[in-house]
């Protein structure tokens, strides 16, 4: 198990700065050097179970780099099973990692999380790294002028000086109150310490308030706390609109359909001018803007079957259009802010070009597109979009490919397969991909990044398949290969069997700026029967473990757990469950 920390990245790695100081310089000149030559490396053990690690590395550069090889010798017995963003050779102990051409500039200064890798044996750090030949220490900072202006660390900056990836080198702020409930729970500690979403799932969120999960602390709390603590990425989510969750009622909000003044004035507003505080200018705060909103206006409105009266409502009243683009405009138009927007999941929004009654994507993306000029919202205001949010889609399918042909036909074009239902894709890392390019033909800059929220897509455990099936009908085929468990991709609420997904990790594709844990794994996605409460939640058959489904699940059954709380409250036997079915596993 691995020790409980608080700075996710610097200060738990081993850093070597042994042979610079060997080296005879003396503290001062060293840190000169440094600042023009030095290299930094840091070994990241993110899990390590029985006999294995994972270990992600991060490489500072004192001078920009274009190509890197770092090498370092591994305690006696480790090596390496698998690493990705990295042509590796391990020999005789000793290994060699290079870049795979788009990883392969770092900015000088810059810290970037480049690969990661499996390793057998020892996850104790190497006692000496080097990069390009050279043994690297500490990257100091060069030394800052008494002119703020000067100083990029002060600099209180403008929009347009915002970072291309946030993420990069970050140390992401741990949620000290999630932390505490995982920390609470058998097996706990060892995922305790990841940073998740802090949710303002309405007014008095701004402000804490008495609820069990997200408790006591108020936004500025959070942002003092994460300043204090050397944090310098936080994630908030910005959750409140009117008519909130149209097609479902499981997180249906305080705001009623029309209340959009409300939404901008006593939500927004206060968001925008705690997060705008000088004091906060050097803290990156992401906002993931409206999780499950606007494509319920393509998905779930007349004349569709799917169409939900709620839906049909906010599509008319243009109240997720005006919320969104207002959140968007306002807080883009901060210095330190990074939006992402939430653009659904594969298993919602990835039937494409097929059927175009059905086209969700193209749709959904030029729903997106339609909101630049809105409220005086750029694209600039839109640092990216993030996938998966609360939800359960794989990351990838190992096992078998969406147009594989099987008995003779393509997958994605064989009209009785239920699972794949003529989608374009089976997991996230393809949709966020496409996805990503279809938002930029619609309007959004060429420089936009992707999150994926992986908190509850791991999907590991006793029936997680460990190969491609070999049987020629495609439906057991794919329910042989899939490692996603749903009965059907349309079910979102406590699915049973699931697992926690890939750690949260910066740059682990060229288009992807993070996986993020959004959703605090643990936490209700809303309550098994009905529940009172004061928060304007509802109760959403799809949590009841016993319902048959609706037309928007394919009439399946609803696959969720029994026992559940409200939606965002805490659940022992839910985490637990996501725990032992991690995949990459949990140790
Ligand atoms: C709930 C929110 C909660 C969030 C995170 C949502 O489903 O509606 O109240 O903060 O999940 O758990």
């Amino acid at each position: 198990m691995q020790a409980p920390r608080r700075r996710r990245r610097l200060a738990l790695t081993g850093v070597a700065v042994g042979a610079l100081a060997a080296g005879g310089l003396t503290f001062a000149s060293a840190n000169q050097a440094l600042a023009e030559e030095g290299c930094q490396v840091d070994y990241n053990v993110v899990s390590s179970w029985g006999g294995g690690f994972q270990a992600n590395v991060v490489i500072t550069a004192g001078e920009a780099i274009n190509g890197w090889e770092v090498e370092w010798d591994f305690p006696s017995g480790t090596s390496v099973s698998s690493a990705w963003n990295v042509d590796w050779n391990v020999s005789g102990g000793h290994f060699t990692g290079g870049d795979v051409g788009w990883n392969s500039t770092i900015a000088s200064g810059q810290s970037k999380e480049v690969f990661g890798f499996i390793g057998s044996g020892s996850s104790a750090t190497p006692g000496e790294f080097s990069v390009n030949g050279d043994v690297c220490g500490e990257v100091t900072e060069p030394p800052t002028s008494e002119d703020p202006t000067d100083d990029p660390t002060d600099d209180p900056g403008n929009p347009g000086d915002k970072v291309d990836n946030p993420y990069t080198g970050a140390n992401v702020y741990v949620n000290p109150q999630w932390s505490a409930n995982a920390a609470a729970e058998p097996g706990g500690d060892a995922v305790a310490n990841e940073p998740t979403g802090v949710w303002l799932d309405r007014t008095s969120a701004i402000y804490g308030n008495d609820s069990p999960t997200t408790g006591s602390m108020g936004l500025e709390d959070h942002l003092d706390h994460a300043i204090e603590n050397g944090y310098d990425l936080i994630q908030i989510v910005i959750y409140n609109l009117p008519g909130r969750d149209c097609a479902a009622l499981a997180s249906n909000g305080e705001l009623a359909a029309g209340e959009i003044d409300a939404y901008k004035n006593d939500y927004i507003d206060p968001i925008v001018e705690i997060q705008g505080q000088a004091k906060y200018a050097d803290l990156k705060i992401v906002n993931v803007i409206e999780i499950d909103s606007l494509p319920n206006l393509v998905t779930n409105v007349s004349p569709r079957e799917t169409a939900t009266a709620n839906c049909d409502t906010m599509k008319n009243n243009g109240n997720y259009v005006d919320g969104v683009s207002y959140a968007v405009a306002e807080l883009g138009a901060l210095s330190n802010t990074y939006n992402y927007i939430d653009a659904g999941h594969h298993g919602w929004i990835g039937w494409g070009d097929v059927n175009p009654q059905y086209d969700n994507f193209n749709a959904s993306a030029a729903l997106f597109g339609s909101l630049i000029g809105e409220n005086g919202m750029t694209a600039d205001d839109v640092h990216g979009f993030i996938s998966n949010t609360a939800n359960y889609s794989a990351l990838e399918e190992p096992y078998w490919e969406v147009d594989q042909n099987v008995g003779g036909q393509a997958l994605n074009q064989n009209a009785n397969l239920p699972w794949v239902d003529w989608n374009d894709f089976n997991n996230e890392k393809d949709f966020t991909q496409a996805m990503r390019e279809e938002l930029i033909a619609n309007g959004f800059n060429e420089d936009i990044g992707m999150l994926i929220d992986t908190s509850r897509n791991g999907w590991g455990g006793d029936y997680r398949p460990t190969g491609t099936s070999t049987s020629t009908d495609p439906v057991t085929f794919v329910d042989e290969s899939r490692i996603d468990q749903r009965f059907q991709k349309g079910n979102w609420c406590n699915q049973a069997g699931a697992g926690l997904g890939e750690r949260p990790q910066a740059d682990p594709e060229a288009w992807i700026d993070a996986y993020v844990w959004i959703k605090p794994p643990g936490e209700s996605d809303g309550s098994s029967e009905l529940i009172d409460n004061d928060e304007g939640k509802g109760f959403d058959e799809m949590c009841d473990p016993d319902y048959q489904g609706n037309i928007r699940n394919g009439n399946n059954p609803s696959g969720a757990r029994d026992n559940m709380p409200i939606s965002g409250h805490w659940s022992s036997e839910q985490f637990q469950e996501l725990l032992e079915n991690a995949y990459p596993p949990v140790n």
